[in-house]
């Protein structure tokens, strides 16, 4: 019945040679491919490429009728299947709370490594405390596929070869409450809190919380744009091992142009989300394979699609392949950060959203009947996680 799901609406965008999501005329009152906030400011791939930016508080208050409404769910769900990508204004964020986190984590991160190395948990495969550089290694590295796939991506949209491990330290942060029972206790293990940090818990579940909302909003809009049961995600999210995962690299020594802080990769989880970064360098990659540098608008989250929403959707929603690379714009924030004497760390604001460990991931409605159904097996979502970190080696196989 794939009726039900919605189809492409790429077209030309309002810039000459640009590419955007435009909206049907049903949609137009979406904030949509608007000038003030688009994507793609920085980069020679793709400039002109904008998204739309879906303006939450009107679903979330429910003054939108129920037509507007329906027309900007099928308008996001499409915009996931088209980019990969949504990008979210959500009025429960806000700058305040994005700024307070990410200082926070600056002075994290610019510790010695003895101090944050007491938050290092390798025998819980890292998903609790601090990763160090060095250890997250690219699946590419060690995938011929996907080394094939790079060789074979056009010039203007080839990912950067990493050569070795990601020079980016982690630090994950549990959100939200934890099942009683289930069969993949260490992915539910308990929270790692640094030391001479008293502010840590309010700061990081304030912030992560906000981000995660967002996520079930958009991932609830997004079910009823494909069709779905309003709470055909949410409810499956419910318990999930849902991560705040900043990452910190360090520029002074990590800021060389070309230099890979995190090699061209999917998610495994649900959906990513992703606020705004003091220096640029992350990049998307479209659908269709272009690469498109982002930069986040202000007071907005970018939303990323994830191996698990891949699965539930048989593939009509792809994992969202991306890289984090030094590039001229993350240069000459490096330039003007030293000048101005503040910290040379890249934070990056991630959340990842899961389904939880005990959910069987399964293409979902429609999407059970779809010709690809095959390659997504009903699998629990802590064994498909397992799995996942084994190819990227932060779990033992
Ligand atoms: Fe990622």
């Amino acid at each position: 019945m794939a009726t039900s799901i919605p189809e492409a609406s790429i077209q030309q965008g309002p810039k000459d040679g640009g590419v955007g999501i435009a909206l049907n005329a049903d949609t137009t009152r979406l904030r949509a491919v608007d000038g003030s906030a688009t994507l793609a400011s920085e980069g020679p791939s793709h400039p002109e490429f904008l998204l739309p930016v879906f303006d939450l508080a009107e679903y979330l208050s429910g003054r939108a009728d129920p037509g507007a409404s329906h027309a900007q769910c099928r308008a996001l769900a499409e915009c996931l299947r088209a980019t990969g990508c949504v990008v979210v204004r959500d009025p429960r964020t806000s700058e305040a709370d994005s700024k307070r986190f990410l200082d926070m984590m600056e002075r994290y991160f610019g510790q010695d490594v003895a101090a944050k190395m007491a938050d290092v948990c390798p025998e819980l495969h890292y998903q609790v405390g601090a990763t160090p550089e060095g250890v997250e290694v690219p699946r590419c590295l060690a995938d011929a596929e996907c080394l094939a796939a790079m060789a074979g991506q056009p010039a203007a949209s080839r990912a950067t070869l990493p050569t070795g491990a990601d020079a980016k330290w982690r630090f994950f942060w549990r959100l939200g409450p934890r099942p009683a029972t289930t069969a993949y206790a260490e992915l539910n293990a308990d929270p790692v809190v640094p030391r001479g940090f008293p502010e840590w818990t309010e700061v990081m579940d304030g912030w992560g919380s906000k981000m995660l909302a967002a996520v079930e909003t958009a991932a609830e809009m997004a079910a009823r744009g494909f069709g779905l049961e309003p709470d055909a995600f949410t409810r499956r999210m419910r318990l999930g091992p849902h991560l705040l995962a900043p990452t910190g690299a360090d520029l002074g020594v990590h800021g060389e142009r070309g230099a890979v802080l995190a090699g061209w990769h999917y998610d495994l989880n649900f959906l990513s989300a992703h606020g705004k970064s003091r220096f640029p360098g992350l990049a998307v990659w479209l659908q269709d394979g272009r690469r498109l540098p982002v930069s986040i608008p202000n007071g907005c989250l970018l939303l990323q699609a994830g191996k698990q929403l891949e699965w539930l959707t048989s593939g009509h929603v792809r994992a969202g392949m991306h890289e984090v690379v030094c590039t001229d714009a993350t240069c000459a924030a490096v330039t003007r950060a030293r000048a101005e004497g503040r910290p040379l760390w890249r934070v990056s604001s991630t959340v990842f959203a899961h389904v939880a460990s005990d959910e069987v991931l399964a293409p979902l409605g429609a999407f059970a009947g779809s010709p690809g159904a095959a390659e997504y097996p009903p699998t629990p979502a802590g064994l498909q996680v397992q799995r996942e970190l084994e190819a990227i080696q932060l779990k033992a196989s």
